[in-house]
């Protein structure tokens, strides 16, 4: 690829995203000869597509860049001989996030796109399709890197590796990057003067962090961010103090997709680890559910919001005049993912051995998981892949959750591969956001119904049910 130049594929291109990712590789036009970008949809994204794709074309003219932009619903005509690949689709599109969130809560249950029963669903949509994705590259482009954003990432990468038997895919997040800013921010310092280390699952995660002299300034930051009885609105206090006052939206959360409460100090503390913000969900469950039934009720939750916000960047995409990226696309859970992303391509390219947070293969990494297992860790980024660091082993409060999570996930791809109900039920029944028996089944079933055209591999199952 270094003489001919790079051919980059997003699938899911159409996605309110792409202009990060644009920026992400104009940004780092020096490293990377780039020489065309495939934009790939499906007939339901055609118009986002068009809008998006000329939004990218302005921003590379702008840029004084000679790349082609190609729009295309053909994905097998866009795979030829592709050197990466991204994914960064929706199926069943924003619709069917709303049902992940609203159909549980209606039970009083979490519903969350990527955790609890709504993530179980969106790794049973998404599963077939990657694996599909897969079959193509194999025969198109079996070179080719797969760099997998599509939620839940870590399940979706951990299918490609298992089921799909393709070892070039890395899942990639843009939680371990805030979680640096978060943590510096506890302690006055910037991100770029300390040294992370991050271990566990996508969205599901811990980190320890050391400051230039190599001094472990993991407790200190426990201490700054935890140190009241109820735990502190920490993240956004903390992001404030490393942020310009325009990167920072009054009333928002560090993360625009999670709500900001605090956790439990004594807990946090006992710990002795920095927890990422999705661990709201199982170490806070009362608060986070009070508050997404509050949403619920209103008609708010996090898929409705963002279906109202992407219709309005969808609005500004259209304005011929704009060839930059928005800034109201801040609104949106996925800040600097196009730096992950987008670095993430130019360390393999290069052989940057840049350190990254990835989802890859545990390899030892973790020793209270398999060695074949994907893991979110840590990693060195080569041009062979992600060298994952070693962390070791974690105390049983950390390591009896994660445990119990890797295996959820297991469970949960095998059901989303096989097609199988009763593993299906099996997967909900361990999942610590989803009450076990009849609850549970009601559901299920409720969303298997809802999901209908979207689960092929459960025909027989939904049938059965009815349907
Ligand atoms: C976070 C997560 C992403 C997720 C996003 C949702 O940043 O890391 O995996 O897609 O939030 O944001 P949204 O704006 O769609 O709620």
């Amino acid at each position: 690829m270094k003489d001919k130049g790079i051919k980059i594929v997003a699938i899911g291109g159409g996605s309110s995203y792409t202009p990060e990712l644009i920026e992400g590789y104009i940004k780092r036009r020096a490293e990377l000869p780039i020489r065309e970008i495939w934009l790939v949809d499906i007939e339901e994204g055609k118009e986002k597509l068009d809008i998006v794709g000329n939004l990218a074309k302005r921003m590379v003219k702008a840029a004084g860049l000679d790349w082609e932009i190609h729009m295309t619903l053909d994905r097998r005509e866009a795979l030829k001989g592709a050197d990466f690949v991204s994914t960064q689709f929706r199926v069943g599109l924003l619709d069917a996030r709303i049902k992940d969130e609203r159909i549980p809560l209606s039970h009083g249950v979490m519903g969350q796109e990527t955790n609890g029963a709504g993530g179980i669903f969106k790794a049973f949509r998404t599963i077939p399709v990657i694996l599909s994705i897969v079959e193509d590259m194999k025969e198109l482009c079996p070179d080719a890197w797969l760099i997998n954003f599509t939620n839940p990432a870590g399940m979706v990468t951990e299918a490609v590796m298992r089921y799909g038997k393709w070892d070039r895919v890395i899942g990639l997040c843009n939680v371990p990057i805030m979680s640096c800013k978060i943590a510096a921010g506890a302690i006055g310092a910037s991100d770029k003067d300390l040294f992370f280390k991050f271990a566990g699952l996508n969205h599901f995660h811990w980190h320890r962090v050391w400051n230039k002299d190599g001094v472990e300034v993991t407790g200190d930051i426990i201490k700054n961010a935890y140190s009241t009885p109820e735990g502190m609105p920490t993240a956004l206090n903390n992001y404030k103090k490393t942020h310009e006052p325009d990167e920072v939206e009054e009333g928002g959360s560090a993360i625009k997709n999670i709500p900001d409460i605090g956790l439990l100090a004594e807990q946090v503390q006992d710990l002795g680890l920095i927890p990422c913000s999705y661990h709201s969900y199982y170490y806070i469950t009362d608060d986070m559910l009070k508050e997404e039934l509050e949403s619920f009720a209103k008609g708010e939750t996090r898929a409705e919001v963002v279906k109202r916000t992407e219709a309005d960047l969808f609005e500004l995409y259209k304005d011929p005049g704009l060839s930059i990226k928005p800034p109201q696309l801040k609104k949106r859970g996925g800040a600097y993912y196009s730096d992950a992303a987008c670095e993430l391509v130019a360390s393999i390219y290069n052989d940057k051995r840049t350190e990254m947070v990835v989802s890859t293969k545990n390899n030892g990494a973790i020793s209270d998981l398999p060695d074949d297992v994907v893991v979110e860790v840590s990693s060195i980024i080569t041009r062979s892949g992600p060298m994952p660091l070693s962390w070791g082993s974690f105390k049983p409060a950390a390591r009896g959750m994660l445990q119990l999570m890797k295996n959820m996930e297991l469970v949960t791809i095998e059901a989303a591969y096989t097609g199988s109900y009763a593993k299906a039920l099996q997967a909900f029944t361990i999942n610590p956001l989803v009450p076990s028996g009849r609850v549970a089944r009601d559901i299920l079933d409720e969303l298997m119904v809802a999901h209908k055209m979207h689960l092929p591999q459960f025909a027989d199952a939904i049938k059965k049910l009815g349907q």
